[in-house]
């Protein structure tokens, strides 16, 4: 895991030429919280559950490993925001109001993610990968969000970090926010915020398989990546009324401080898992653990992209990575892809 981890900075040298997207603000309005994370409980009618989960089995199965080289699916919000043509863009439909009340999104673009608790998601920036890989340009969504399709697994980790041209700002996190998975939530954050996933801190018995979709909202562009959906995915499905979000408030958030500096628990972080081994955190909800500021003094005109490739670098792997770089370019380039 820990070689994963790495690899993963690695993909981070794209940074040193990106150009920064301007932060996005979230959205206010009264019934979101005033925090870097929002997450909504039941947030599309019960009844539709059973269509969404089928349709989004189907489209695991059949696009398997494939979805990758064919992108994201695009899906033009503006052009139909009354005809959702299956059972995920009807949900989507239903999620803009959660998202944004003022809904002057583009479009979203999706994908799936299906996996055991042994192999989390890596942590990253969602990013239009084809963007970054041909033009090396790094551009994120306004929006990002995971809706989550099965509880009782891992938990969503977001970093309150964004990047500039040197790597993550602030270079080390005092704010991280921990959304656990329930069946019908949604958890939405700012689009340039750097996120991955937890394993299960006390797992009993089997965890079950994380199932989630991960929706990306675009105010003004469509990224390169985002793909027509192949028409075998149409469904007829009638376009139904959103559940009103003014109905529902914010999940409450549960904050938690800690005496330490967050890179006091690096080598939990690195290994995707919560720091003390999640005791003091129910298994639910949405946290925002709180840490000591840092004294770990780095320049901030020194490009170092993340903390992991960070500790990479005071280890002394730096070298021999040097010794390499087009094993080091075609790595940065395949971690990139799984963005
Ligand atoms: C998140 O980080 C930003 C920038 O460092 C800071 O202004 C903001 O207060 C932080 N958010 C929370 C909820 O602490
Ligand atoms: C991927 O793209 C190819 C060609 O563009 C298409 O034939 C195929 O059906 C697509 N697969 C999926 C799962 O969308």
């Amino acid at each position: 895991m820990f070689t994963k981890c790495l690899a993963y900075a690695a993909s981070f040298t794209a940074f040193i030429t990106a150009v920064a997207a301007q932060k996005p603000l979230m959205p206010s309005s009264p019934s979101w919280s005033p925090e870097f994370v929002n997450s909504f409980l039941d947030v599309t009618p019960e009844e539709q559950l059973p269509d969404l989960e089928d349709f989004y089995d189907h489209y695991v199965r059949s696009t398997g490993s494939k979805y990758k080289s064919n992108g994201t699916a695009w899906f033009n919000m503006l052009a139909n925001r009354l005809n959702p043509r299956n059972p995920v863009e009807q949900l989507v439909l239903q999620l803009r109001k959660f998202v944004d009340p003022d809904e002057i999104f583009l479009g979203i673009d999706w994908f799936v993610q299906a996996r055991q608790d042994s192999s989390p998601k890596e942590y990253h920036i969602d990013t239009d990968t084809t963007l970054l890989n041909k033009h090396d340009l790094r551009i994120c969504p306004d929006t990002s969000s995971i809706y989550y399709i099965t509880g009782g697994a891992g938990p969503t980790v977001i970093f309150n970090q964004t990047f500039n041209e040197f790597g993550l700002t602030p270079r080390i996190p005092q704010q991280v926010a921990i959304a656990w998975p329930t069946s019908n939530k949604l958890v939405a954050f700012q689009g340039d915020l750097y996120h991955g996933v937890l394993r299960h801190p006390k797992p009993k018995g089997k965890i079950p398989l994380r199932k989630t979709l991960i929706i990306n909202w675009w105010k003004e562009r469509r990224p390169l990546e985002a793909q027509d959906l192949d028409p075998t995915y149409f469904r007829e499905v009638e376009y139904r009324q959103p559940i009103d979000p003014s109905t529902k408030s914010a999940e409450d958030i549960k904050k938690i401080s800690y005496d330490s500096p967050f890179d006091s628990y690096l080598d939990d972080w690195l290994h995707q898992s919560i720091p003390l081994r999640g005791e003091r955190l129910p298994t639910s909800g949405l946290q925002i653990l709180t840490f000591a500021e840092s004294g770990m003094q780095l320049d901030p005109h020194q490009v170092i992209p993340s903390w992991a490739l960070w500790v990479k670098q005071s280890s002394g792997e730096e070298e021999e990575q040097q010794k390499t770089p087009k094993r080091k370019k075609k790595k940065a380039k395949k971690m990139a892809e799984e963005f």
